[in-house]
């Protein structure tokens, strides 16, 4: 085993010495986030010793992307996080130009880290999957057998240049895990790989391999058993939009089907892309001592600019909330998971409020820890309108459509202007989600700069946006008869 020192040591000084410096004003107050600096994606979700933990890509020393660390926070009710010090960072042979995405397992008490080292040559990107070990699940050794999946046992199944984002579990007295890789006409792959210690892998499947339309390259995956399914959750890149599916250049997405232990192959049944928002990537799950399949993804984008970068407040990046999934009549389902809703204010609560012709305004609702649970009847209604956060003539817009049974997200011309590499700016989107007995039903989530909305319990939307200056009043409107019959809110307990 290999100590790390000096770069751990100069991360977490820097982290130490730099963390007042982040403006506060976009900061959310209960999304996970790194104390200063980059993060993308969540790593080694796992729970450990009475505790939930979770790593993610970072670089601590700028508000862009650059050599990757694993960050490291650690929570009791998935809400308040606590930040533990840097537990990788790049200063190895293997992996000097990042510790790239992975997993975490814990195993004879002692937890693993299986992550992707990455390694610039000649301008071309070498990608093995490597190993570090903990006793006290803070300080990391990394083995000296790494790389324990290099390009050996990678073989002609993928490209060492894209191979990446070991997710590791144990099935059956044995460990696997899938790693992400491509096909050499750029079609994304799931691989999978087996060992009996975590040390010493064998190549074991190619577990799905994507069509053309399923996108260039896929990144994250993460494979489990749920409800009688075999799940395999996924970030492609490029993949081409499907009617109101897929719009944003990288996107995430479902494969449910029935694995085959035999071959190693899973046969999907059916897709679906996992949440409609704007800002929703690399998802990740855990499962923990209750047995519940707990997701949590990053929750911005790739290709798009960001303003707490743009505007030099030295972070950027914040992780959803946690989200428990189920798979029902082979859709995959997510809900918030039940520990947030302990963590819950009551604030208040109206019923049957009437939206017709006149908007119906709450002044000085909106907070930034803000959840609101909305029950609204559509049965004469063609349209119903939230405008959250509003000042002036900007707004967050949330609309259903009765017609189209569309739900919309909106932030264009709301806040802080943000572009990306879609063809058009891309700051709306909609997802189709029936009503139930007329009824649309959300649970909204907002912090200073995002929002989740769960709607109809079947789709969920996720988005950050940037006010300029802070609206606090919603509105109501509709076109036709809304009624509205429950409002309530509350605050999550920061
Ligand atoms: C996904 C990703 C992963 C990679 C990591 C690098 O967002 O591109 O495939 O491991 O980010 O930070």
């Amino acid at each position: 085993m290999i100590e790390q020192t000096e770069a751990l040591d100069r991360a977490n000084r820097y982290i130490e010495q730099n963390r007042h410096r982040v403006n506060p004003k976009y900061r959310d107050q209960y999304h996970l986030m790194a104390p200063v600096g980059w993060i993308n994606d969540p790593n080694g979700a796992v729970y450990y010793h009475g505790a939930y933990h979770l790593f993610y890509q970072y670089y601590p020393y700028a508000s862009n992307w650059g050599p990757m660390h694993w960050g490291h926070a650690r929570s009791k009710d998935l809400v308040h996080w606590e930040d533990l010090p840097v537990a990788l960072a790049p200063d190895q042979a293997y992996d000097r130009d990042g510790c790239f995405s992975g997993s975490a397992i814990v195993h004879h008490d002692r937890l693993y880290l299986l992550y992707t080292g990455h390694v610039v040559e000649n301008g071309q990107t070498f990608q093995t999957q490597c190993l570090a070990v903990s006793d006290d699940g803070i300080h990391f050794v990394k083995s000296r057998h790494n790389p324990v999946i290099a390009g050996e046992l990678l073989g002609d199944h993928g490209s060492i240049h894209d191979f990446r984002d070991p997710k590791v579990f144990a099935h059956d007295g044995s460990f696997y895990a899938v790693a992400a890789t491509k096909t050499t006409d750029n079609r994304g792959r799931i691989l999978l790989f087996k060992s009996v210690d975590l040390q010493h892998w064998d190549f074991f499947s190619t577990l799905l391999t994507g069509t053309a339309e399923q996108g260039i390259m896929w990144e994250c995956p993460d494979f489990f058993h749920l409800d009688g399914y075999d799940v395999l959750l996924m970030s492609p890149i490029q993949i081409p939009r499907q009617g109101l599916a897929f719009r944003n250049v990288s996107s995430t997405m479902a494969c449910i089907g029935q694995m085959d232990w035999t071959t190693g192959e899973l046969t999907v049944q059916t897709t679906q892309e996992i949440d409609y928002g704007l800002d929703f990537y690399a998802p990740q799950t855990l499962v923990d001592e209750q047995g519940r399949r707990i997701m949590i993804a990053w929750m911005q984008m790739w290709n798009r600019t960001m303003p707490t970068h743009e505007l030099d407040h030295g972070w950027a990046g914040a992780m959803t909330l946690p989200r428990e999934l189920r798979v029902k009549e082979g859709r995959l389902i997510q809900k918030p998971v039940s520990l947030v809703y302990g963590q819950l204010e009551y604030l208040s609560g109206s019923e049957n409020i009437d939206v017709s012709t006149r908007p119906v305004v709450f002044r000085n609702l909106v907070g930034d820890n803000t959840y609101m649970q909305i029950v609204c009847d559509l049965a004469e209604a063609a349209s119903f309108t939230i405008q959250f956060a509003k000042t002036g003539q900007q707004a967050l817009t949330l609309r259903y459509v009765t017609q189209t049974e569309e739900f919309h997200l909106s932030r264009v011309g709301f806040g802080y202007p943000i572009t990306g590499d879609e063809l058009q700016p891309l700051n709306s989107r909609a997802v189709r989600v029936p009503l139930v007995n007329d009824q649309l039903i959300l649970e909204i989530f907002r912090d200073a700069s995002a929002i989740e909305v769960f709607i109809n319990g079947q789709e969920t939307m996720t988005a950050t946006f940037y006010e300029i200056e802070k609206g606090h009043d919603i509105v109501f409107s509709a076109e036709g008869h809304a009624k509205i019959g429950s409002f309530e809110t509350g605050r999550v307990r920061v």
